[in-house]
């Protein structure tokens, strides 16, 4: 099985405990946005990766599952504010049209409204079960930390100033670090405090999700300059046109594929004493680090 094939398996795992957490609401449009954005073909990358991280470490899956659907409600939700004209403007997403064209302006900001919040009642509502009360508020601590305005809200909002700032790389570090670093961080964080293994184990996986969150923005960032619509399921060529900063801005897209090839040996390195447990984890980093292979043939 390749990468991509493990990492569907995995979603779709995953899948059958999100489910579980389809929403009802009164207006019903309110809801139909919120699970028409949640239960789109994405591909759950950031709650297969909390899971993965936890068992990495020797700890159980099934620990991390409220905290993995409230992270993957937060994701959904910045997709749908991301959309939306005043940001990003899109009109695909996970190959359909966006949560506002579905729906409607109001409609879409209420929805991640919704589905934040979702996110926080989900992550609450299952800590008076959890077997280790400490190290979940711990976690739960981390994804709310990282969701926010110092993290992905933080780099949500420098993003939307373009280049105006001065497109350096100390910037763009800064943006993609935070606009989806953050949170991807905070999984693989999550993961190895729900693990239970201590504090050696929890700084490697730390460490490693920021590397990787990084990696997972440049190669978004190298699809956006590189993939077609129907490959990436939403527009491409975009960035450029709004005068984004990104690694192929700042780097071109050979200087791109660079820094993703030093960072993905950081991520390697940093896993390294796990041994084969941490199989999913290096396979992750080299994934994204061959996703950039297409840079010779920019659209
Ligand atoms: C898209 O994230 C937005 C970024 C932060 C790059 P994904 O590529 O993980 O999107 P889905 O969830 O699979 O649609
Ligand atoms: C999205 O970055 C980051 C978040 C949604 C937090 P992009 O704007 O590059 O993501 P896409 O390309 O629209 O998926
Ligand atoms: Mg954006
Ligand atoms: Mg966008
Ligand atoms: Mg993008």
């Amino acid at each position: 099985m390749d990468f991509l094939q493990s990492l569907a398996q995995k979603g779709s795992d995953f899948e059958r405990y999100l489910e579980q957490y389809r929403f009802v609401a009164q207006p019903a449009i309110l809801s139909d946005a919120m699970n028409y954005a949640l239960f789109s073909p994405g591909k759950r990358f950031r709650p297969v990766l909390m899971l993965e991280s936890c068992a990495a470490l020797g700890g159980d899956r099934e620990d991390c599952i409220p905290l993995a659907v409230g992270v993957e409600m937060v994701h959904s939700y910045s997709l749908v504010h991301d959309d939306l004209p005043c940001m990003d403007d899109d009109d695909l997403r996970r190959g359909m049209p966006t949560c506002h064209i579905a729906f409607g302006y109001a409609n879409a900001v209420l929805a991640g409204d919704g589905l934040l919040n979702g996110a926080y009642e989900a992550m609450a509502g299952a800590y008076f079960e959890s077997k280790n009360k400490s190290a979940y508020m711990k976690a739960f601590a981390e994804i709310a930390q990282a969701s926010g305005s110092k993290g992905m809200v933080a780099g949500q909002a420098a993003d939307m100033a373009g280049t105006a700032g001065g497109a350096s790389a100390q910037a763009v570090e800064f943006i993609h670090s935070s606009k989806t670093g953050a949170l991807i961080k905070a999984c693989a964080a999550a993961g190895a405090i729900m693990s239970g293994s201590g504090e050696a184990g929890c700084e490697m996986l730390a460490k490693y999700g920021g590397i990787v969150g990084l990696m997972y923005q440049i190669a978004d960032d190298i699809i956006d300059a590189t993939a077609s619509e129907a490959e990436a399921g939403k527009r491409t060529g975009k960035d450029a046109e709004a005068e984004k900063i990104t690694y192929p801005l700042v780097y071109g897209l050979a200087g791109a594929k660079e820094q993703l090839r030093s960072l993905c040996s950081e991520a390697v390195a940093a896993i390294s004493p796990l041994g084969s447990p941490g199989n999913f984890l290096k396979e992750t980093a080299l994934y994204l680090l061959g996703s950039a292979d297409r840079i010779e043939e920019p659209i």
